[in-house]
């Protein structure tokens, strides 16, 4: 049940260097490493000969050689040698999945290569932009079903009970219900708060007194969440475009599955304000790290009691709002392309 024609996020840049990187996206093991000109190369991990791992491989030049029987294949995926044969069936080949580097994200097409226009790909620039500071690239490997990191994502009212400590601070952030507005791949959801007290992640990082906080993002299709948040004086008029002295962030996060009932978390938070200042680095790299471990643990634990059934009733309530438009979006994506592979 994934969505293929679209681009994921595979990995950070630094992630393919000079080895092998292997991983499994949407149950596929896929290979990835850079040729001499630093282009990223992605294979299927999947000798076409008697399958074994190409990642057990070696490198010759920009191609691959299969550790098993030797067969050989270039960047592209095709095969250009087999020992003791000279003639190579056209249909020796791996699997090249389209692959574009862009502001340190590595994306992937798993779909039909024909389909992958790196113009659908979203814009994440603020994760490499000059005037934003990132936290450290950010990765956490999860024991659950994607759809249940979107379903977090979608719904920021958890802030009030799951990161009451860390980025909610007060359970007041639940009763605001948002503003959502259906986009074509995706939905933008909007909260502004009022003359509220800042939570603890941002508490040291603000002069004394209430703030008025927004968290306005984009969650798209596959999983890609791009947010505008931040924090200014009370009534300073920050929803009207008044900034100064307000602090902001550019949340830019992905979630792509790595089977049926594990996923793969990117993440990044790019901020406009002490960009050098390592104190104020080290405080929000930590607060969102132990943050985003308070939705993996109650993530990973959802998925367990999800995995000892799944036939017992589910209550929907208001807070479900995006969840249910999302799913509505991702299904009819979903049923488009199975009609489309049953046409094929
Ligand atoms: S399995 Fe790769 S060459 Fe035989
Ligand atoms: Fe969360």
């Amino acid at each position: 049940m994934f969505l293929r024609n679209c681009w994921y996020v595979a990995a950070w840049d630094h992630e393919v260097a000079g080895d092998f990187l292997t991983r499994r996206i949407l149950g596929e093991s896929i290979l990835f490493y850079r040729t001499s000109g630093r282009n990223v190369v992605a294979l299927a991990d999947r000798c076409c000969h008697r399958r074994a791992p190409l990642s057990l491989g070696r490198r010759e030049g920009d191609c691959v050689r299969c550790m098993y029987h030797g067969m050989k294949f270039d960047a592209q995926g095709f095969c250009v040698e087999i020992p003791g044969q000279d003639t190579i069936p056209r249909k020796a080949r791996v699997h090249a999945y389209p692959v574009v580097e862009r502001h340190r994200w590595i994306w992937i097409w798993m779909g039909d290569p024909e389909l992958a226009d790196p113009a659908l790909i979203p814009d994440t620039h603020w994760v490499d932009a000059p005037e934003w500071k990132g936290t450290p690239p950010g990765y956490l490997h999860y024991q659950a079903n994607y759809q249940l990191l979107s379903d977090n994502l979608l719904d920021f009212s958890h802030l009030a009970y799951v990161h009451l400590g860390t980025l909610g601070g007060s359970e007041s952030y639940a009763q605001l219900k948002p503003e959502i507005e259906v986009l074509e791949r995706g939905l933008r959801i909007s909260r502004w708060l009022y003359d509220f007290a800042p939570p603890p992640f941002v508490a040291k990082l603000l002069p004394p007194g209430k703030v008025d906080r927004w968290n306005d993002y984009d969650y798209l299709i596959p999983g890609i969440l791009i947010m505008s948040s931040g924090f200014a004086a009370a009534g300073s008029g920050a929803r009207e475009g008044r900034r100064e002295g307000a602090i902001e962030f550019r949340s830019c996060q992905a979630v792509t599955p790595e089977t049926e009932t594990t996923s793969h978390y990117f993440f990044s938070q790019p901020r406009n304000f002490a960009n050098h200042d390592p104190i104020t680095d080290r405080l929000l790299d930590q607060a969102l790290r132990t943050a985003f471990h308070e939705d993996l643990t109650i993530i990973e634990a959802q998925q367990e009691r999800w995995s000892e059934r799944d036939d017992d009733e589910m209550v929907l309530i208001t807070a479900d709002a995006a969840l249910v438009q999302y799913r509505r979006i991702f299904d009819r994506l979903l049923a488009g392309e199975q009609r489309a592979t049953a046409q094929a």
